[in-house]
């Protein structure tokens, strides 16, 4: 008898682990849109039998797969990497820009997330400073146009230096190493009401701030670039930390602060 109990616990085991294991079948909400003048709209698509083991992104391609079997343009989306550094797979997926999961850009989500039946919204980023190319694919331009307005040092530092041959303190070594995670992906400005690009503008101008190298060219470097930001039709920031709490790199909102700082500095200093 308690043999019994046993294998029949031991099968109801491998029952559950068969089902999880069962691919998924799903409903697709996709905006679809021709280019930055069409209106666009969503697209419902069943797709089925997708593994849970599969990316966002893998699923995305036997969705594509399943139109051009039937002859119907595939979805365009942005990728590369698929390892979470390019930023380049910037998806708003059921609300939230790369996902629900914290911490994670869309190319790191996986179908295990999602349960067999669900029903998907996938959307790109809105942002006047990012207008839609087609489908899911929006130009991040803004962006590099804010880097070359300053992100980067122009004085000649010679070759590569001994280490520790310029002292940085610890803290500081470590706080720029995070703002340089940012990947410019604009998950921050889709996550905001106000679209402000704050959250990365502080962020590349943090990792330089923070470092001797920088140093220099720091009051120009904010000024510039905090004008271009504005130029490019970004908005204010205004505290409510949606940014911090959807950037997959969990970059700091203290960034900002750093950045006003600076920027006040370089405006009467
Ligand atoms: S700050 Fe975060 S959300 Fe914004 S661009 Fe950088 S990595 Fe993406
Ligand atoms: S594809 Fe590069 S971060 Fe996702």
């Amino acid at each position: 008898m308690f043999l019994c109990v046993l294998n029949y616990k031991r099968l109801k085991i491998i029952k559950n682990i068969i089902m999880e294991r069962k691919g998924l079948n799903l409903t697709l909400k996709v905006w679809r849109q021709e280019n930055a003048k069409d209106k666009g709209g969503f697209k419902t698509y069943q797709i089925s039998n997708i593994s849970p083991d599969c990316s966002f992104l893998e699923m995305l391609d036997q969705l594509n797969e399943q139109l051009v079997d039937k002859i119907e343009k595939p979805v365009c989306f942005d990728h590369d990497c698929r390892e979470g550094i390019c930023g380049m797979c910037s998806l708003f997926i059921n609300g939230r820009p790369h996902g629900n999961d914290a911490g994670i850009t869309t190319c790191q989500l996986h179908m295990r997330r999602f349960k067999d039946g669900d029903t998907i919204w996938i959307e790109p980023w809105r942002s006047t400073a990012f207008p839609v190319i087609k489908d899911l694919v929006v130009d991040r331009e803004a962006f590099d146009k804010i880097i070359r307005a300053g992100g980067y040092v122009s004085v000649n530092t010679g070759g590569i230096p001994d280490g520790n041959a310029i002292p940085v303190r610890k803290v500081n070594a470590d706080l720029a190493m995070d703002a340089a995670s940012c990947i410019g992906c604009g998950a921050c400005v889709a996550a905001c009401k106000n679209a402000s690009a704050m959250l990365f503008v502080s962020a590349k101008v943090s990792q330089f701030a923070l470092l001797p190298q920088g140093k220099l060219e720091a009051k120009e470097r904010v000024s510039k670039m905090v004008a271009r930001m504005d130029e490019l039709g970004f908005g204010n920031c205004t505290n409510t930390g949606a940014c911090e709490a959807e950037c997959p790199k969990e970059i700091k909102i203290s960034n900002i602060a750093r950045m006003n700082r600076q920027y006040y500095i370089s405006q009467f200093a």
